[in-house]
């Protein structure tokens, strides 16, 4: 499940970018079709990260860090969103890609450094 998890966020996060960049070069379509993609992926996320959860919450000394770890996916997936929501709409995306850059360093720590 943990595979499954990693190859998810690690697709996501590759077809955040892509997505990202096609709105940006003007190719509606493609990005239309990543973005969709995309929230395909945030449903793998979830669902591998959560069946995870449900299994270690059977009684782990570490249960609030990974609290912590599951909020912070959560966030990473709502500032991949803001950023493109925000960006088609022409409006500025900087404090969202900082957004996304904490909450990705924040999730990364967690699960490799702390869980
Ligand atoms: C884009 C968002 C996410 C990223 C980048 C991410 C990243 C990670 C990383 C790096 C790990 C540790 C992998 C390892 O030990 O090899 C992990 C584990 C885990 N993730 Fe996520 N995650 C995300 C979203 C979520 C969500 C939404 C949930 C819950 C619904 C979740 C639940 C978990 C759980 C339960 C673990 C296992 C903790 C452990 O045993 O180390 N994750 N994730």
């Amino acid at each position: 499940m943990l595979h499954a998890h990693v190859t998810s966020w690690a697709i996501a996060i590759i077809l955040f970018i892509v997505s990202y960049f096609l709105m940006k070069a003007g190719k509606a379509k493609g990005h239309k079709i990543t973005s969709m993609i995309l929230r395909l992926f945030y449903v793998f996320i979830i669902v591998t990260g959560g069946m995870m959860f449900i299994q270690y919450l059977s009684g782990d000394y570490y249960a609030i860090s990974l609290f912590v770890k599951v909020l912070a996916g959560i966030w990473v997936i709502g500032s991949m969103e803001m950023v493109l929501a925000k960006a088609k709409k022409g409006a500025s995306v900087t404090g969202m890609w900082i957004m996304f850059f904490i909450s990705l360093i924040l999730v990364l720590y967690l699960g490799y450094s702390v869980l």
